[in-house]
């Protein structure tokens, strides 16, 4: 009996630890990313304290709002994560600034690490997740106001208005990794064999091969 209560303490622990997942805790002040170090762990060795400076926490990449190369999609994202800011190793968090043109669309993804929160600088969007239910969660959101997208969920954000609009998002990961749908399934290397996909989206090949051209012109 002892034993079986062993078995369900083990099984319920591992169950509450799963389900707070997150990026691991700091075990230090700062463990400023060296990524030049060449030593593979999870997330990056720190750079010797003695070499750490201001400009290891600083990024002023989205400052300003950038030009937006996709004509098609009218969206660009710019990360402020691990990758940008130094600093940020070991402290869970990170930004990004998206900013849309008239009518521009963030893209159904997702972010395996991280929740999202994201707060609209100008303009109005119309933004939106979906549960593993199906069960599309979305909303009209404005300037100054927030949404939130959780964790693992896929999620899109379209700017509906004739005017460019720009969101700023935080996450509670220094990396929280994005998956986009279309780009994941049509344009991966090597590629997700025609078949599969005709098949997973009941359409012929032909149309696979269309889907496949757009994404990539
Ligand atoms: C917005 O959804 C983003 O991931 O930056
Ligand atoms: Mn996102």
């Amino acid at each position: 009996m002892a034993g079986v209560k062993a078995v369900v303490l083990v099984v319920l622990l591992a169950t509450a630890i799963g389900a707070f997942a997150n990026d691991p805790d700091m075990l230090q002040d700062v463990c400023v990313a060296n990524t030049a170090s060449g030593i593979l762990v999870n997330g990056f060795p720190c750079k010797n304290i003695s070499m750490v400076t201001a400009d290891d926490f600083f990024f002023a990449g989205i400052s300003q709002p950038v030009q937006i190369t996709s004509k098609i999609l009218g969206s660009k994202v710019t990360a402020a994560n691990v990758m940008d800011i130094p600093g940020l190793n070991t402290l869970g968090v990170s930004m990004a600034r998206v900013d849309f043109a008239p009518y521009g669309l963030n893209p159904p993804h997702i972010h395996p690490r991280a929740t999202e929160i994201i707060y609209v600088l100008q303009g109005e969007l119309f933004v939106g997740f979906i549960t593993t239910a199906n069960k599309l969660i979305s909303k009209v959101v404005k300037a100054g106001e927030v949404f939130v997208f959780p964790r693992g969920l896929a999620h899109f954000q379209k700017n509906t208005s004739k005017y460019p609009t720009a969101v700023l998002a935080a996450f509670n990961s220094q990396l929280p990794g994005t998956q986009q749908f279309a780009a994941a399934l049509f344009t991966s290397n090597p590629p997700v064999s025609n078949d599969i996909l005709a098949q997973a989206f009941n359409i012929d090949e032909h149309k696979v091969e269309m889907i496949r051209a757009g994404l990539t012109a």
